[in-house]
């Protein structure tokens, strides 16, 4: 198998969905009822990871995008000196500090079971990097991600991190990737 044998294509809502199995019953559930909806709706757009070896197209991957934002709470005292070490760790102009900041979220992101541990999963986040620095008409300083607990690793190898502390305790955690580190 070689990295040649795929293509990430955006999808389109009118062709019928392919089979797609990850695991995870939430992420093949998007992928089978939800994905095309949004898509039609404009509250997320999917794109796919396509499988070419072989006679046959499998599904080997998938992510949607949609907006976001990195929200500060200024009237809370613990926050403050939470955002202001955030903003120190990103190296955030200290005149361009906010209360909010621009971000593009990563609503799913699945790579089929037959296709784990091959580096798709990078593959992907590498993709979605490169579709957030091509925005370059739009302000975004920021992917976010809602992270289930057994992808934490994974995220935190491509290169994000936890938002906070807060929600160390829980099942899915906020995290970040800086876009600034990639752009001139
Ligand atoms: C999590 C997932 C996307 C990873 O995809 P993948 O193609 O297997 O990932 P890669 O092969 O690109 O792995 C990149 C690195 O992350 C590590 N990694 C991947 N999945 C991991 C996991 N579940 N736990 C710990 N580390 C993991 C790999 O070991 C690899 O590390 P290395 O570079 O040191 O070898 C995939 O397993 C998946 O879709 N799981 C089910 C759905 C899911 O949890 N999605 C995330 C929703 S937020």
């Amino acid at each position: 198998m070689s990295i040649a044998d795929f293509v990430i294509v955006r999808l389109d809502p009118n062709v019928d969905i392919a089979p797609f199995d990850c695991g995870d019953t939430d992420l093949n559930d998007f992928w089978a009822n939800d994905a095309t909806i949004y898509q039609k709706e404009r509250l997320a757009v999917t794109h796919l990871l396509a499988s070419r070896a072989g006679e046959t197209t499998e599904i080997a991957g998938y992510f949607c995008l949609l907006t976001d934002k990195l929200v500060f709470d200024p009237s809370d005292r613990e926050k403050r000196k939470f955002w202001s070490t955030f903003n120190k760790k990103n190296k955030i102009h200290f005149n361009k500090h906010r209360k909010t900041y621009p971000a593009i979220k990563i609503g799913r992101l699945a790579v089929a079971t037959a296709f784990t541990g091959k580096g798709l999963g990078s593959c992907l986040i590498d993709h979605i990097v490169a579709i957030v620095i091509a925005m370059n008409n739009i302000g975004c300083r920021f992917i976010t991600v809602d992270a289930y607990k057994n992808a934490f690793d994974f995220y935190l190898k491509n290169n994000f991190d936890y938002l906070s502390d807060d929600d160390k305790n829980e099942q899915t955690r906020l995290m970040y990737f800086d876009i600034k580190r990639f752009v001139s």
